[in-house]
């Protein structure tokens, strides 16, 4: 068959390599149940304001449910020749009812069309994410809960800084992927606006009701401008955007999940469910799943860079330039859900090392800024406690101790201001209890924090 929607004005039919160049009916069918429904919706309002007859509606109705029931099916036949998901649904309307299916596009154009279909299809998108966010922090409150009060090292440069609790450390990413959550969240307000009504560019000139649709597809409004409405893809990019944060956040967390459960580190276990072995090395287990959610940030970031780029040079109105736009969002949509979905319950799977994580606690001097703060409350300005413990430390390192390890009178050496109290300092447990206000690492403030982020989820 051939493309005869735009037959009128063609002497030959288009050529094969420009079909298969220009259609987009492989990627863009997944929005079927969106583009059924907006035009369902669009329908309803032709019938409502006299422009097609009630008996049109009735058959556009039931010829769409026998669409629906042939794409759930599988038997509904996509066709190249059809360019685009709207097309192939169209025609296939209009081979079942007739007369009716071909009134359908009265007042519309493919061009508020599609745009509908993706802010429905982003809009699905969106709540699911946000479901699954939900899963995610609350497996990760789960966790923290459990370790709220164990000791591991904290680091800056990736090395020992200060203890902190493997709760706190966890809390941590709670607060970054609440972000991502609100950033979603507020995108999915600029995503939930009407184009429908815009037609091609310019508006129609038949009596629309363009709330009315707005209000049938859940819209929070209408598109004001119907250029605007046509054109800009602002949303999807704001929504690759927020996926590409939040991909890097599962990223930065994967990293972290990668070293410490290196033999070598070993801060966790992950459960075998969510690891892989090697073809030749019998002994390995690999954390292939947070290597694979760390690479697959790259690709999420490149949707925003394809999103961004096939905007800039874009004059008004629409260009087909935009239907590049869907490969790239799905791509990142799809890399989102997945990921969260998998690491909501790889973090069940997560369990601490306690020895592990304390017996690289005494590795690093962690307890070195305590030291310094108990000598400025003796009274020492910070910069000579600063600089004190730094002689302190070297002279540790010399002996190949720690410092809670050095006598007393070594330690008074450097300050006679130290005295038999130094010790309780410097324990691990000491030094956490110290940071006892709010977003300190505190087992008291961890608890304190996690039962805030029970309330807010
Ligand atoms: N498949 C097209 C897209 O994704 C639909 C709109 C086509 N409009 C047009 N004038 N060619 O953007």
């Amino acid at each position: 068959t051939t493309n005869y929607t735009w037959a009128g004005r063609f002497s030959e039919p288009m050529a094969e390599r420009v079909k298969r160049y220009t259609s987009s009916v492989d990627f863009d069918k997944r929005m079927w149940r969106q583009d059924i429904r907006g035009s369902l919706a669009h329908a309803r309002m032709l019938a409502r304001q006299g422009i097609i007859a009630a008996a049109d509606l009735a058959d556009i109705e039931r010829g769409m449910a026998q669409v629906v029931t042939e794409i759930e099916s599988g038997q509904f036949a996509w066709s190249l020749d059809l360019e685009d998901v709207h097309l192939n649904i169209e025609k296939r309307l209009t081979t079942l009812v007739g007369d009716a299916g071909k009134r359908l596009h009265t007042g519309r154009s493919r061009n508020d069309q599609v745009a509908t279909d993706i802010r429905l299809y982003l809009r699905d998108t969106i709540d699911e994410i946000l479901v699954l966010l939900g899963d995610f922090r609350r497996a990760l409150i789960e966790l923290a809960d459990k370790e709220a009060a164990t000791p591991m090292p904290g680091f800056t440069h990736l090395q020992v800084a200060q203890p902190v609790t493997f709760g706190h450390h966890l809390l941590a990413y709670f607060e970054m992927f609440g972000r991502d959550a609100e950033r979603f969240a507020d995108c999915r307000k600029r995503t939930n606006r009407l184009p429908l009504g815009a037609a091609a560019l310019a508006g129609t000139t038949y009596p629309i009701d363009r709330e009315f649709v707005a209000e049938q597809l859940g819209f929070e409004g209408v598109c004001e401008n119907s250029l605007d409405a046509v054109s800009d893809r602002d949303f999807a990019i704001e929504f690759c955007a927020a996926c590409a944060l939040t991909m890097t956040h599962i990223s930065r967390l994967s990293e972290e999940l990668v070293l410490w459960m290196n033999p070598r580190v070993g801060f966790v276990r992950i459960a075998d469910r969510f690891c892989t072995g090697s073809s030749i090395m019998p002994q390995k287990k690999n954390p292939d799943v947070p290597e694979l959610a760390r690479g697959k940030t790259g690709r999420v970031t490149g949707s925003l860079m394809s999103l961004l780029t096939l905007m800039k040079g874009q004059p008004l109105a629409y260009n087909k330039d935009n239907q590049e736009d869907k490969e790239p969002l799905f791509d990142a949509a799809d890399t989102v859900t997945d990921t969260l979905a998998i690491f909501a319950e790889m973090i069940a799977g997560v369990s601490a090392r306690p020895d592990n994580m304390r017996a690289a606690l005494t590795q690093g001097f962690a307890t070195a800024t305590d030291l310094a703060d108990y000598l400025v409350r003796k009274g020492l300005p910070f910069r000579d406690a600063h600089e004190a413990v730094g002689l302190a430390v070297r002279r540790a390192e010399e002996l190949g101790v720690d410092l809670p390890q050095l006598p007393l009178t070594e330690l008074q050496a450097f300050s006679p201001l130290i005295g038999e109290d130094v010790f309780a300092v410097l324990t691990v447990e000491g030094s956490l209890a110290a940071r006892n206000h709010i977003g300190g690492t505190a087992p008291e403030q961890v608890r304190a924090a996690i039962a805030r982020a029970r309330s807010r989820l």
